[in-house]
Order: C-alpha cells, then structure tokens, then sequence
C-alpha cells in the first residue's frame, strides 16, 4: 500500500464541492485515511510550495491557497500517488482528460481544485508538513 497528499483548494472548499471530491476519489479506490480542513497561513503556503519560490507565478499561488480554507488529506491505495495523478488529470484543466477532477471542476491552470504529491519523496514530506502519526489511521 502506498500513501500520497492530497489538497482540495480554495476554489473547491468556495463552491462547496468538496464532498464531490471525494466522491471521486473513493469511486477510484483510493481510502482518505486522514483528513482535516485548515486555513493556510502564507509562512506555510510558501513553505510547502517553496520548490517553485523561484517560478513567476510563486506569489500569485501562495495568495490564492490562503485565500479560503483547503481540506488536507491522506490517501492509501496501492500506487496511490500514480493513481491519484490520473485521476486528478493534468495541470491545466485545459488539456486535462474527461472524467479527471481537475476536467470536471477546475477553473483555470491556478484554480486547479486539487493538489497531489509527485514522487514518493514528496508525498512523504507533504505527509509529515500536515498530519502527525496518530492522526492517521489506515
Ligand atoms: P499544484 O499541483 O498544487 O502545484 C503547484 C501549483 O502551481 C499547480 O498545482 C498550479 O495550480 C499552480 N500553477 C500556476 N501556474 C502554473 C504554471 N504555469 N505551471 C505549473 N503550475 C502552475
């Protein structure tokens, strides 16, 4: 079994669309082993983002993930962090593929809905920067 972080973002938590969310990710088999609605502070938006500090658009994504609430979660499948990149769909909704959250909710390339760890590595420090271990529970 494998473990990945996900965010429901701003936009979503705003259009009370997060049950829909979920909806879709439980309908892909992914288990949300841990949850919790938070509102980030800039300190950690920008820490949790800080691999793209040096991007154009660092400061316009920390902004908007403390513009409104996000809901943090932990996700357990096997090859959760692959899956969950399928079916979240691409970046840019624009391009993304029918059926994918980000094809169905997201509305735009920075209100993209949700976020999902990319390596195993990350998904290990994203895990860590939000939950401790008792909350948890597999
Ligand atoms: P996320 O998976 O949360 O990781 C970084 C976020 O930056 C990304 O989703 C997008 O919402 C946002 N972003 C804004 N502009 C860009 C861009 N040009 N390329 C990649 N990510 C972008």
């Amino acid at each position: 079994m494998e473990r990945t972080l996900s965010i429901i973002k701003p936009d979503a938590t705003t259009r009370n669309i997060t049950g829909k969310v979920n909806s879709m990710i439980e309908d892909a088999g992914l288990r949300i082993i841990a949850q919790k609605r938070i509102r980030l502070t800039p300190l950690q938006a920008e820490e949790f983002y800080a691999e793209h500090k040096d991007k154009a658009f660092f400061t316009s994504l920390v902004d908007f993930m403390t513009s409104a609430p996000v809901v943090v979660q932990v996700l357990e499948a096997d090859d959760a962090i692959a899956l969950y990149r399928k079916i979240m769909g691409t970046t840019n909704p624009a391009v993304a593929e029918e059926g994918t959250i980000r094809k169905t909710f997201a509305l735009s390339i920075d209100k993209n809905t949700v976020h999902g760890s990319d390596s195993p590595e990350s998904a290990k420090r994203e895990i860590d920067f939000f939950f401790s271990g008792t909350e948890i529970v597999g």
